[in-house]
């Protein structure tokens, strides 16, 4: 029941309106009977400053960020979080003496989630497809969480080639090496953890994969799709076909929404009701498979 007591947790990027958020935060407030409710707000480029002001002056006690504006909004907070800084975005806001402050919660959901499908990254040789938001924070955690080494494959070279080079200076990691895709060949012969962080195959696009040659899927053997649109993507179907292992990405937007609700709340959700929510999740995406 929304009373004279309610706080407002809330989302604003544009578009907005396919949110899956409202469903993870509304969900875990009913669960642990908070009074708490979380709104998606669709925010124009040119106002995004003047809605920060207007939800801290509404006393909003936090908020998400999503595209476009998860770097552009850094330069309105009070303070950002070490990790964020590092990464050089942010998708959660935390009210706090005098405005926001800004945190990272893709990074360590994604982590969170690889952990829980029993994906180690601590010595792993990974493979990341993409160099744009997606993949450079699958990168620095990949750097952060000690891969052995990252190969950064990109359409355009130079894109790889930048972020390779701030995530090595930013974390101090050497062994971040950029590619272009079609030099998958040149990787060691040995067999890798991938994660797909391109936009190609989401949806509608679901009969694409960033690479479709069966060569490079017998190079690796864990597959991670940062898309969970569909639930088997056409990189996910090329894992399987030559026998490796291969997971959505809808378990990281599971935990980066888990992670943003436990600091606004100062809580840490019980395992067990991540779980119902992730329940809902996939029933709402029509998960049946979870191979
Ligand atoms: P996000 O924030 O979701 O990561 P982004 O920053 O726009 O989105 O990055 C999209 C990524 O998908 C990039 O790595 C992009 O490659 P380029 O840097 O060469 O543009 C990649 N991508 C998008 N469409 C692609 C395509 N048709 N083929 C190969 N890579 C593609």
């Amino acid at each position: 029941m929304i009373d004279g007591y309610t706080r407002t947790c809330g989302l604003i990027g544009n578009p907005v309106e396919h949110t899956l958020s409202p469903m993870i935060h509304n969900t875990l407030a009913a669960l642990l009977s908070h009074n708490l409710v979380y709104v998606p707000f669709h925010v124009e480029k040119d106002n995004i400053f003047s809605a920060l002001k207007g939800a801290y002056a509404l006393n909003l006690l936090g908020l998400n960020v999503t595209v476009p504006y998860k770097s552009q909004i850094m330069e309105g907070l009070v303070s950002v979080d070490e990790l964020a800084e590092k990464i050089g975005a942010v998708n959660t806001l935390v009210r706090t003496e005098g405005g926001y402050k800004g945190y990272n919660t893709d990074m360590p959901g994604l982590y969170r989630a690889m952990r829980g499908e029993g994906i180690e990254i601590e010595g792993q040789e990974v493979v990341i497809l993409g160099a744009g938001g997606a993949a450079r924070a699958a990168a620095f955690m990949c750097a952060l969480q000690n891969a052995s080494a990252v190969y950064l494959l990109n359409r355009s070279y130079d894109k790889a080639l930048a972020v390779a080079k701030e995530v090595k200076e930013k974390t101090g990691k050497e062994y971040i090496y950029p590619m272009s895709l079609s030099q998958y060949e040149k990787l060691p012969d040995r067999k890798f953890l991938a994660i797909q962080a391109t936009s190609v195959g989401l949806y509608p696009d679901t009969e694409r994969a960033v690479i479709e040659e069966e060569a490079f899927y017998r190079k690796i053997h864990t597959g991670y799709d940062l898309i969970y649109k569909p639930s088997e993507t056409c990189f996910m179907k090329l894992v399987r076909k030559q026998g490796g292992e291969a997971y959505h990405g809808l378990k990281m937007l599971l935990y980066q929404g888990i992670i943003a609700y436990e600091l606004w709340n100062n809580i840490s959700v019980p395992e067990k009701m991540a779980v119902q929510v992730y329940e809902i999740l996939k029933k709402k995406m029509g998960v049946m498979d979870e191979r």
